[in-house]
């Protein structure tokens, strides 16, 4: 088993580059199966959820050529569609976004439940409602959703979302990119990656308007052509590594970033003491003095993302006085409060809230990263802590993460991969 090994104190110096957005890349390289001819495109992180989903595309025959670190060329032309083993499916969380992607392109779909991190329940429902609107028939059998339209292609169709949800206003986006007519998302989502999904849809020749608002018109069009598309860079792993410097102290340029799309984590860092100076395509993050106390809501986009909450957390455990974290999105994003309180944390969850009281220090310790932003949150508390902080589940973390061992160390943080024989883990468990 590998785990990474953080060695807490360290005032982080330096710059990081930032990836391309993973939310973004998970859904517009399916979206490549609506597109006739090469897709090419740059901005790609180098994550494992990147690579499932091209491996998907793969197994449905797309030709997947990879250009440089950051760039593939996908062709879907001789893509046939066929059922998608399950054990692909569950791995990650956007295989959703095939569903929407064949429906579209063929009339009919059948593709596994989706996995993904474990948050609480994680339903479809509003998925579903956007394909029946557009004449879709779907069931959900033997953990397979089967999606169909009786005559081979979407009509437009009216679809009012009951809560704002990312994936499906992304899945009803590309479900209706070819239907027949004008689709109407209400109450949709806003957040970067759905404007980033409707750019790249919009420069293969689809006519999607209202992106980044709360009304989505997508009106289908016959055809997709190939072209070249760049994605946006992540406002989630900006955010981490800027909650990684308001932790372990220090100053670090950020770049290749869009400072707008960090604004609601900006806002809430210099409520916290840390100075954060806005320029073009970077943002600089510097923390010298204290950590001050506040309260953190979190909210579809803009408000302060859900993504971000553990990392948050992390900074707020060594804040001065008693911080309310209430989480907006999902049902149970505390399972890391445990793995915090080993590090000494004092944290109290009562629902959705959570009242953490600020300590002078935290320890390290071995823990557990128990999904991908709670074990970044981790690497965050590490980098504070003093002593070691061994964290395993580490696959949990590099689903999202690219290369971030390197990105911290270059920056001055002690932080390595290391190797632990499972003999020893074993005679660890209990
Ligand atoms: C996306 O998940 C992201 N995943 C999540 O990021 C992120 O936490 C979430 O959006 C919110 O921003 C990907 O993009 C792959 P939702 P998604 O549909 O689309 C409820 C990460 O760490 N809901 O916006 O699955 C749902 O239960 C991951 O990168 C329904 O009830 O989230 C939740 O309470 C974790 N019925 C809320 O809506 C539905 O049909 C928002 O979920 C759909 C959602």
């Amino acid at each position: 088993m590998t785990k990474y090994q953080v060695r807490g104190g360290v005032p982080l110096r330096g710059t990081i580059q930032i990836s391309g957005a993973k939310n973004a890349a998970v859904a517009i390289i399916p979206a490549a199966l609506l597109v006739n001819g090469p897709c090419r495109i740059e901005n790609i992180p180098q994550i494992s959820d990147v690579t499932l989903i091209l491996q998907i595309l793969q197994d449905l025959g797309a030709q997947v050529r990879t250009i440089n670190r950051t760039t593939v060329e996908i062709n879907c032309s001789g893509v046939r569609n066929r059922k998608i083993a399950h054990s692909t499916a569950r791995k990650i969380r956007a295989s959703y976004y095939i569903v929407g992607a064949l429906l579209g392109r063929f009339g009919w779909a059948e593709v596994p439940m989706p996995g993904g991190c474990d948050l609480g329940g994680r339903p479809i429902d509003q998925h579903i409602k956007g394909f029946v609107s557009m004449g879709a028939q779907v069931e959900v059998v033997n953990g397979i959703i089967k999606a169909k339209v009786p005559d081979g292609r979407l009509s437009g169709g009216q679809v009012y979302l009951d809560m704002v949800s990312v994936g499906a206003t992304m899945n009803i986006m590309l479900a209706a990119a070819l239907a027949d007519g004008m689709t109407v998302i209400e109450n949709a989502a806003k957040e970067p990656h759905i404007v980033d999904l409707a750019n790249f849809l919009n420069s293969m020749g689809a006519n999607i308007m209202g992106a980044g608002t709360d009304t989505i018109k997508i009106r289908g069009v016959d055809s997709l052509q190939g072209g070249c598309y760049s994605i946006i860079p992540d406002q989630i792993e900006a955010g981490t590594y800027m909650t990684a410097i308001a932790a372990a102290g220090g100053e670090v340029l950020i770049q290749n970033v869009i400072p707008k799309h960090l604004e609601c984590i900006t806002g809430k860092l210099r409520e916290m003491g840390v100075d954060v100076e806005e320029r073009d395509d970077s943002v600089v993050v510097r923390r010298t003095g204290p950590i001050h106390r506040t309260n953190v809501k979190t909210q579809p986009y803009p408000g302060f993302p859900t993504d971000m909450q553990p990392q948050i957390a992390a900074v707020l455990c060594l804040a001065q006085g008693t911080s309310v974290l209430t989480e907006g999105v999902w049902d149970s994003r505390y399972r890391y409060v445990d793995e915090f309180r080993r590090m000494g944390a004092q944290i109290q969850v009562d629902g959705k809230v959570a009242v953490i009281e600020g300590v002078r220090r935290l320890t390290g310790a071995p823990v557990h990263a128990c999904d991908l932003r709670a074990g970044a949150a981790m690497i965050v508390a590490g980098l504070a802590a003093e002593g070691v902080t061994s964290i395993d589940g580490i696959h949990h973390i590099e689903r999202g993460y690219e290369s971030i061992v390197e990105k911290l160390s270059a920056v001055g943080a002690d932080i390595q991969v290391v190797y632990v024989p499972d003999d020893e883990v074993n005679s660890q468990a209990g």
